[in-house]
């Protein structure tokens, strides 16, 4: 028996790194994932790995009806939805706005922000009816950047500020029927990349040798993690006994840069 055993996730930016390497974690706990991202190509083939365990959805999160569909397909194919995993994100590789054109300040905020945090909301209010009535979890991947200055622009920075927020407010007005956490990984390894608004959508972090080499020099862990490194932290979130209590807790998992950072 695993952790998870009989349990339904819904699982966005479930494709690759952080998203994809939870939802392999979660179906080898016990449990079921609904798998949504907007890359079809790396979702089949997510789909080819687990089998039948995993339902997936390709799609945009920044739209209503996906993440509605999402929450349908888990009902519908498992029977219940228990944890939603709002996980999609963008980097704006560490840009300044005072070296951006004022046109592309809007633009890329709206680029950013819509996929890193109204995507958050929009899933959140499609599981909202589904979770209170199976007692479940949302958890919000979040970011070092929830809590400092410097992992990413303004603009990441702002919008991982703002899913702490997110976090915050819907633990308080979700309780006691839902639980809402998030998990704030460290610079990890991984496909995560940029913003068609700022011609930085195909630089990838894991083809960045001295970002990857950076972050391990900041950490104190001298490494910079794996995308598996933080799958244990969504597994204790969501999980209905070890999990119990956990509401409104942000999970720092980067290897201990923000203690060191104060
Ligand atoms: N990699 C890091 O260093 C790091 C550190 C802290 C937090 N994070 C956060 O982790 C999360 C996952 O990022 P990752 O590092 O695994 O990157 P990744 O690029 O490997 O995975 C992100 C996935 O999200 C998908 N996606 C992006 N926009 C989407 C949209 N509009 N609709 C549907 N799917 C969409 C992508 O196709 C991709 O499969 C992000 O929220 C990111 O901000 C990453």
């Amino acid at each position: 028996m695993g952790k998870l055993s009989g349990q339904t996730a819904l699982i966005t930016g479930a494709a690759s790194g952080i998203g994809k390497a939870v939802a392999i974690r979660l179906v080898e706990e016990g449990a079921n994932v609904v798998a949504l991202d907007r890359n079809a190509d790396a979702l089949a083939d997510l789909s080819d790995h687990l089998g039948d365990r995993c339902s997936v959805l390709a799609g945009d999160c920044t739209e209503a009806a996906i993440c509605e569909a999402g929450v349908e397909l888990a009902q519908e194919k498992f029977g219940k939805l228990d944890t939603t995993i709002a996980n999609a994100g963008v980097y704006d590789w560490y840009k300044r706005i005072d070296r951006m054109k004022m046109e592309d300040v809007e633009a890329a905020f709206e680029e950013l922000f819509r996929i890193n945090v109204l995507s958050t909301l929009l899933l959140a209010r499609a599981s909202a009816d589904a979770l209170r009535k199976s007692t479940g979890s949302l958890i919000v991947t979040c970011s070092n950047a929830s809590f400092r200055a410097g992992g990413g622009g303004t603009l990441y920075t702002a919008s991982k500020f703002a899913l702490r927020g997110i976090v915050y407010q819907l633990a308080y007005e979700w309780a006691p029927q839902i639980r809402v956490n998030g998990v704030a990984p460290g610079g990890t390894v991984t496909g995560l990349s940029g913003l068609d608004t700022l011609e930085s959508a195909s630089r990838r972090l894991d083809s960045e040798q001295r970002t990857v080499e950076m972050v391990a020099k900041a950490s104190p862990l001298a490494r910079a993690a794996e995308a598996e490194d933080h799958a244990g932290c969504y597994v204790l979130l969501a999980s209905p006994r070890d999990g119990v209590n956990l509401n409104g807790t942000i999970l720092v998992s980067d290897g201990g840069l923000i203690s060191r950072m104060g």
